[in-house]
């Protein structure tokens, strides 16, 4: 009788297991996505040599627009509009560039890349 709640135990230990150990998973593997995605956007951000007219940190053209604090500044939706189609963006938020005329050539990238962009902008606060 011992053994067979001592069976019927280890049998629930073993079903309850993986469910425990794959919650765990989740929740690791959606830090480490987000983290994904920042370095990406970063990586993303040199290979389309934005740093050609934007600086961070002092680094890129220091003449150009600086994305220094830009994630305290604009919303991510914000970041990625302007990733994908500046001259429209601009053009919509006059306020937001000081009724400045466009001077950002379109990038000519997928939403999925913009979208890392602006999470790893989102960082700089
Ligand atoms: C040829 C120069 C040039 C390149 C290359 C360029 N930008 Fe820009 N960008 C500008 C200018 C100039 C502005 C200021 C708004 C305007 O005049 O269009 C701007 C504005 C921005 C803004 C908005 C800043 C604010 O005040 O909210 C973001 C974000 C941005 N650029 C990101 C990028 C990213 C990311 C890349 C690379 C994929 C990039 N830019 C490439 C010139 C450039």
């Amino acid at each position: 009788m011992a053994k067979k709640i001592l069976l019927i135990v280890l049998v629930a230990l073993f079903a309850v297991a993986p469910a425990l150990g794959s919650g765990k998973k989740k929740i690791k593997s959606k830090g480490t996505t987000a983290i994904n995605m920042v370095k990406r956007g970063k990586d993303l951000y040199r290979q389309y040599q934005c740093s050609d007219c934007h600086s961070i940190d002092g680094q890129g053209n220091l003449d150009g627009v600086s994305l220094d604090k830009i994630g305290k500044k604009r919303s991510r939706q914000f970041l990625i509009e302007q990733i994908l189609d500046p001259e429209k963006h601009v053009e919509n938020n006059p306020k937001a560039f000081k009724g400045d005329t466009n001077l950002m050539p379109p990038q000519q990238l997928e939403k999925a890349e913009a979208s890392a962009i602006a999470d790893y902008l989102k960082t700089l606060k």
